[in-house]
């Protein structure tokens, strides 16, 4: 099978942590035998400068044709101006909408030369590899009715948690999947005490597990319970999913248990293709950062452990993600810290390319 894969390096830092995994991407074209067949296009303020609009409709036809999309990041303050529907954001709401990406993972892994750098104690984070799973395109951001409104006099706002049946379910067997090839644990976390689709939530997810995972050890926790279970001992878990807004948050606290937005990698997975692999974008969780544009101190990891989602989740190449995670451990053990990562004592930090041919060299 071939491997397409489309790179959007988009605005800010985007093209500077990219231009390091194109660096893997060679790599293992070189050494492990492994042809990417790689287009590039624009996305974000990038492409309304250069065609008006954040994403153009053969841009978006390519990412819905190849096997994975690998995006950098989008925005900066030169377009916080636009009008909102040529936004940066428009570009990459366009992509995950119209590829119907519903399951979102975002792992939270401890690489043990960074356990320091953790605000928890080192035994708590040491060792920690878990994975949350988010649905990503229902729940209550989308849910209708919404909006603000005007009830006698005064306002009211109005969001609705709205899920049927069948976005339970999909997000549920990606999380069970995903269970399967992992330590075989699901934690499905809801809020079932106060919120009817808390209800059924469980409930779908439950009827999934009794008649296709059987095999997967299931629990359900309260969300919020979910949350201090996360900071207090987080290596209980193995693989959480949850809806949209807890989600959000959740993902959020887990990740930065392990230290900076650097190195944080994500996946946004949808429907299986007519090739058997899943329409997918994998992003780093950080945006353009344009504080630190130019300057060389953009972290590539993210979007290097990104390209490593990539190989394990569309290309079907487990070891050789395990191999690139090994190479980034190793680094990282050697004391390679780019500034993001420095700590008092550190001596000078690595650019973003000495980060990146120090990944290849290991
Ligand atoms: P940001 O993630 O770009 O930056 C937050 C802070 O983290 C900054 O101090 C930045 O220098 C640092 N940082 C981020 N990535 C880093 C990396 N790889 N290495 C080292 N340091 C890193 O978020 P911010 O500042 O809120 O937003 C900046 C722009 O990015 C805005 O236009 C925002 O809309 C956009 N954005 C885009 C996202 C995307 O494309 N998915 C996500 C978040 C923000
Ligand atoms: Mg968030």
């Amino acid at each position: 099978m071939s491997n397409s894969l489309l790179i959007l390096p988009g605005d800010g830092i985007g093209p500077e942590v990219m231009a390091e995994v194109r660096k893997v991407i060679d790599w293992f074209g070189a050494r492990r035998g492994i042809a990417f067949d790689v287009s590039e296009d624009l996305v974000g303020g990038c492409a309304y400068d250069a065609h008006g609009t954040p994403l153009t409709d053969a841009a978006m036809e390519k990412a819905q044709s190849v096997d994975a999309v690998l995006l950098g990041a989008v925005g900066g303050p030169k377009y916080d101006k636009l009008d909102f529907s040529v936004k940066p954001e428009r570009g990459l709401l366009r992509l995950r909408k119209e590829m119907d990406l519903f399951s979102n993972l975002r792992p939270a892994v401890c690489f043990d030369a960074l356990a320091d750098f953790s605000s928890l104690k080192k035994e708590v984070i040491g060792g920690l590899d878990i994975m949350i799973v988010r649905e990503l395109t229902s729940g209550v951001y989308f849910g209708e009715p919404r909006g603000v409104f005007k009830e006698g006099n005064e306002r009211v706002g109005i969001n609705t948690q709205r899920y049927t049946e069948g976005e339970i379910a999909r997000v549920a067997r990606s999380a069970f999947e995903l269970a399967r090839a992992r330590n075989n644990k699901v934690c499905s976390m809801e809020k079932a005490n106060v919120m009817e689709s808390g209800i059924l939530w469980r409930d779908v997810v439950q009827e999934i597990h009794d008649a296709e995972y059987p095999d997967v050890e299931l629990s359900h926790m309260y969300a919020d319970a979910g949350g201090m279970q996360l900071v207090r001992w987080p290596k209980q878990f193995d693989v959480i999913v949850t809806d949209n807004l807890f989600g959000d948050m959740l993902s959020d606290v887990a990740a930065m248990l392990t230290g900076s937005l650097g190195m944080l990698p994500s996946a946004s997975l949808g429907a299986p293709m007519a090739n058997g692999r899943p329409k997918a974008l994998y992003e780093p969780v950080h945006g353009s950062a344009p504080d630190i544009m130019g300057t060389g101190k953009a972290n590539p990891i993210a979007c290097i452990l990104s390209f490593g989602m990539a190989l394990r989740y569309s290309f079907g190449k487990g070891e050789e993600a395990d191999l690139l995670e090994r190479a980034i451990d190793k680094v990282l053990a050697d004391g390679v810290r780019t500034a993001d990562l420095m700590q008092a004592g550190d001596k000078t930090p690595a650019t973003t390319a000495e980060m990146g041919d120090a990944i290849v060299a290991a």
